[in-house]
């Protein structure tokens, strides 16, 4: 395989690649990170480390896969979990930081090993970043994301109902900082460009854009909530537009701070994707706990091929891409009605096209066989998108 360079230096932080493994079951424990290392990642997130005792306990059981087989035959799925934060105290934290990074130097490996901190007071917060920086952490990531903590607290999506609380946070944990620090955005009740604001004015050096939701998944049949009964996390490969959005509004209001795209990324592509809205890296968490630690090697394989499909060399030649060519503004989209939408030899007359058409300008003849009526056609493209056949073809009007 042609050589490309997937170095990233992320405001300080710099990883071999751009694939971190995001904080979650896959960086639980040592044993898990190394293995992420080890398979080719370039930087891994602890598991939130906390003083919460009761976020140290974890509900049983609390992960829960939605479309199982769509999910196994790489089609869309939902990730519905309340996984809480890491069950070892800070304390012992300190003594893996420091037997990891001992490990990856004996065994050559390359990476950020970036420590998701979580406290209660802002001295919480203060003692934590002191302890994580000591111990060896390339970097420190603030939870101010997980979506179980719903209320009266200083972490978790909580903290982010007050916006003073979150300039408080960060300006605590940088003062107290000896390495960079990341701000994690939640996508849920907030607006996390709003939140990137205040980041970023209050001092972080990287934001993670996006953490995952809150959901409810209701068994109708069974009259109840699925599996422990309660709200959860929800995730999936769906949510990818949805970070990829907030991703490119953030890196669009120019903050000077660099943005780590995540929320539903399964394949090298997707990489590819936050990179082209302007991320200077990635982080991941479902697709590698259902896909195995081998998914990450095989996604920095394919964001290899990508490249060299495209003649990139380096992330540089193709970071920020589709911000640099703009996206189209509501005020200037193409309103004119300049195409002209035609059935092909495909047409196997199945009728959907009719079915949705919201303009009824789809019939089928007596052949079966769709026709559009151009008069009443308003360019919407429903058709062509929905075409089991690919049937239907678009040109511009001559
Ligand atoms: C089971 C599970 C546990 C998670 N635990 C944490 C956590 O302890 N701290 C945290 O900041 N994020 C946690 N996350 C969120 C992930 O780090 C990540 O932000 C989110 O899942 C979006 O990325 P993904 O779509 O690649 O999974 C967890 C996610 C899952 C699915």
């Amino acid at each position: 395989m042609a050589e490309v360079d997937l170095t990233v230096n992320i405001n300080g932080i710099s990883c071999p690649n751009p694939l971190i493994v995001a904080s979650g079951p896959p960086t639980l424990n040592p044993n898990a990170i190394m293995k992420c290392f080890e398979s080719g990642a370039g930087g891994v997130v602890t598991k939130t480390i906390t003083y919460d005792t009761m976020q140290q306990l974890q509900p049983k059981p609390r992960m829960h896969v939605l479309n199982k087989k769509d999910a196994f035959a790489g089609k869309f799925y939902s990730f519905y979990s309340i996984d809480l934060m890491s069950e070892y105290k800070p304390e012992k934290w300190t003594i893996f930081l420091s037997n990891i990074k001992k490990k990856m130097k004996k065994q050559r490996l390359n990476g950020a090993l970036i420590a998701s901190i979580a406290g209660r007071s802002y001295e919480e917060w203060e003692k934590l970043t002191d302890m994580m920086a000591s111990a060896g952490a390339d970097a420190i990531e603030l939870n101010l994301s997980c979506p179980h903590i719903d209320k009266d607290g200083l972490m978790g999506r909580a903290a982010t109902s007050s916006p003073e609380v979150v300039k408080n946070i960060v300006k605590i944990v940088k003062e107290n900082s000896s390495v960079p620090v990341i701000g994690k955005l939640t996508p849920h009740g907030a607006n996390p460009l709003e939140l990137a604001k205040i980041m970023a004015s209050a001092g972080v050096d990287a934001l993670v854009s996006t953490a995952r939701f809150q959901g409810l998944v209701v068994d109708a049949e069974a009259l109840k909530i699925v599996s422990w009964g309660g709200f959860g996390g929800y995730g999936g490969p769906w949510q990818l537009p949805i970070s990829l959005a907030w991703t490119a509004h953030i890196v669009n209001e120019n903050l000077d701070v660099p943005v780590i795209g995540s929320g539903g990324i399964a394949s090298g592509e997707d990489i590819a994707k936050f990179l082209l809205v302007g991320a200077e890296a990635v982080q991941c968490c479902t697709t590698i706990m259902l896909m195995g630690r081998e998914t990450i090697s095989k996604m920095i394989s394919e964001l290899k091929n990508w490249m060299i499909r495209h003649g990139f060399t380096k992330l540089g030649d193709f970071k920020g891409y589709i911000i640099k060519k703009g996206i189209v503004k509501t005020e200037n989209l193409n309103r004119q009605r300049i195409y002209s939408f035609s059935i092909t030899q495909k047409c196997i007359g199945c009728g959907i096209c009719v079915r949705v058409c919201p303009y009824n300008a789809i019939q089928l003849n007596s052949f079966k066989k769709a026709r559009i009526n151009m008069r009443k056609c308003d360019n919407c493209g429903l058709c062509l998108s929905v075409c089991p056949q690919d049937a239907i073809e678009m040109n511009k009007r001559v």
